[in-house]
């Protein structure tokens, strides 16, 4: 089978939650690719990891920025910041984001708590990115931007609601930011990932899935069993995906050859939605 080789050697990419899981593994694709990073996460720490595996891949200037996508100020001080550092940004991966901390109860019993985490860094986290870097965007009338959804969005497990809700509310907004964006002639996607074993697995989600699974995968003990078990028995292809998966498709729909695609959601999921 052949392969697509990307440049973007000429482009700066911000992506936010870029110290872990899909966020990192995107960023050193676009590393490879020769692009310019500014690697954005609450955890500056684990940023700077980032930071560092990318400037091994390529000669592009790579920053790490401490940005908490819930606040604002932060969100705002780190735009400037990545414009002063960077001179511009041509692409933004608004990818940050977070599952229930309490996996399971039913609607009457999920705390006000969970809700608020949810929504507050899926949805209006996002919203508070866009909102951010959408002047740069203008002024430049150019530019990709890709959002993070999730497969949850259609295919919610049950007493998942709050990371189901934000993420559905990621399309929604993509759908009518894609339209507001367009007259500046910058392309808004977004991509649903399927079941990539993260750090975000970590918190009780293999509880969830126990749950929606019903006894007959309760063998598996560990969540990424738990996982690959899901994406197994419910998608086409029968398996889960890798964070590279994530990115190929990232950076397909900020290259050139997808210039007439904005607006679409791609599930990245190894077939698993259409299924339902
Ligand atoms: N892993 C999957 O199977 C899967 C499936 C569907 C959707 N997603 C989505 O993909 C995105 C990335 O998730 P992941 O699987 O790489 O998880 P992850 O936990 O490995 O990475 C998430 C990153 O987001 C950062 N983050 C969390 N809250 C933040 C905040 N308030 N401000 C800034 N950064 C913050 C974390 O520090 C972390 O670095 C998320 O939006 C997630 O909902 C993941």
């Amino acid at each position: 089978m052949g392969s697509v080789a990307f440049d973007f050697s000429k482009d700066v990419v911000v992506i936010t939650g870029a110290a872990s899981g899909i966020g990192r593994g995107t960023a050193l694709q676009f590393a490879k690719a020769g692009a310019s990073l500014a690697i954005c996460d609450m955890n500056l720490e684990e940023a700077e990891k980032t930071a560092a595996q990318c400037r091994e891949l390529t000669s592009g200037k790579v920053i790490a920025v401490k940005m908490n996508v819930t606040n604002d100020d932060e969100v705002a001080a780190a735009r400037d910041t990545i414009i002063k550092e960077m001179g511009t940004v041509d692409i933004l991966f608004s990818n940050a984001g977070v599952s229930s901390k309490v996996m399971g109860p039913p609607l009457d019993i999920i705390p006000n708590s969970d809700w608020e985490l949810v929504l507050q860094v899926n949805t209006l986290g996002m919203v508070k990115v866009c909102r951010a870097f959408a002047p740069v965007f203008r002024e430049k009338r150019s530019g990709k931007i890709v959002l993070t959804s999730s497969i949850a969005a259609y295919t919610s497990t049950p007493r998942s609601m709050p990371y189901s809700v934000s993420k559905l509310a990621t399309i929604g907004f993509a759908h009518a930011f894609s339209i507001e964006m367009g007259e500046y002639n910058v392309n808004v996607n977004t991509i649903c990932p399927g079941f990539v074993y993260t750090n975000i697995y970590a918190d009780g989600t293999a509880m969830k899935f126990r749950a929606a699974l019903g006894g007959g995968l309760l063998k598996f003990n560990d969540n990424e069993s738990v996982m690959n078990a899901m994406a197994a028995a419910g998608s086409s292809l029968k398996r889960a995906q890798k964070v590279e998966d994530m990115a190929y498709a990232v950076m397909f729909l900020c290259s050139e050859q997808a210039k007439e695609i904005t607006g679409q959601v791609l599930n990245v999921d190894s077939g698993y939605v259409n299924r339902f």
